[in-house]
């Protein structure tokens, strides 16, 4: 069965967030009024949206990937004999990332729907890496989000996460918010994971080098669901995974280095306000840590006799 989680508090701070976006409607309504006032011409028309091959190209399996008519929901498909990814183009160092995506339906065991950001397109000795993967299930039974983070090709950073919805069913926002202090993942907008830059030489947070966002679907049947029991059902294939709305508000690279550079404050995302949780963020993050985590690497320490350096950092400075 799938256990949807309710929750007062949870209800009251999205009572919050919908209060603030409705008054954020309104201004925005008003404001459009009056430009239209003023100009007597259609401002407030949406503008044209941008096309998969502006931002992104497929790295594997053309044959496995099909965008909707109108072009704005893409495709990946699984089957027997393949998956399918794709890259943006650009690569980017700190920024807001983000996509809505939709899982693979019904039976998904064993197929792993990958969402991540890396400095290189394989997985080299010195990649950078910030991962969401989402591990399918059985019918019935709970997708997992597993988020991990890479420096200079040392990962071993998982956390795992159930969520509040069932993420086949709907489209939903999965966001990455990385600047020089912390790295947040967020779903719709709830923080989940929030790693710390410990601000010493040397230290394991990914910053100095761009990255370029990916996607990909793949059979990970040998590890994902519930430790690899759970075997790909290849007569449930193709296994598709839907993705809209991506949107990156971050600095684009260009070389030569550096370019990018912290310290700025022309960009929300890189300003104090996002250096750490706001007030209404640590209360969704409380909640998801209270009944969302499954797994914590910080929490190991059968694995880790040591704990890494960052455990010690506390996400809500
Ligand atoms: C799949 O479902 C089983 C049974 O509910 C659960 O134990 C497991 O955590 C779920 N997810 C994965 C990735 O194994």
């Amino acid at each position: 069965m799938y256990v949807y989680i309710k929750s007062r508090e949870k209800a009251f701070t999205w009572f919050n967030t919908m209060e603030k976006k409705a008054s954020m409607a309104s201004a925005a309504a008003i404001w459009c009024m009056l430009v239209y006032l003023a100009m007597a011409a259609s401002m407030c028309s949406a503008e044209p949206k941008s096309s998969f091959e502006d931002n992104f190209s497929i790295m594997w399996s053309e044959n496995h990937f099909k965008t909707s008519e109108d072009g704005q929901i893409w495709y990946l498909s699984l089957d027997n004999d393949t998956g399918c990814g794709f890259k943006t183009k650009q690569k980017y160092r700190f920024g807001w990332f983000s996509m809505k995506l939709k899982l693979v339906g019904g039976d998904s065991a064993g197929v792993v729907t990958a969402y991540y950001m890396c400095t290189e397109d394989g997985a080299g000795p010195t990649r950078d890496e910030l991962d969401f993967e989402f591990l399918g299930n059985r019918t019935g039974e709970p997708y997992l989000i597993q988020t991990n983070i890479y420096k200079n090709g040392t990962g071993n950073r998982e956390m795992r996460h159930k969520l509040w919805f069932d993420p086949t069913l709907e489209y939903h926002t999965y966001s990455i918010l990385w600047n020089s202090h912390q790295i947040i993942f967020f779903v719709d907008r709830v923080p989940v994971r929030v790693f710390k830059n410990a601000d010493y030489e040397n230290n394991f947070f990914p910053n100095q080098k761009p990255m370029y966002l990916f996607s990909s679907i793949w059979n990970a049947d040998d590890w994902a669901t519930r430790g690899g029991l759970e075997k790909t059902d290849w007569k449930k294939a193709p296994f598709v995974s839907s993705y809209k709305d991506f949107t990156v508000d971050g600095c684009q690279w260009k070389e030569p280095y550096p370019e990018c550079v912290s310290t700025t404050t022309e960009h929300w995302w890189d300003q104090y306000e996002a250096w750490h949780l706001t007030k209404d963020q640590k209360l969704d993050f409380a909640w998801v840590q209270r009944n969302l985590v499954i797994y914590d690497y910080c929490k190991d320490t059968e694995r880790f006799p040591k704990l890494p350096e960052e455990c010690t950092l506390s996400p809500w400075d």
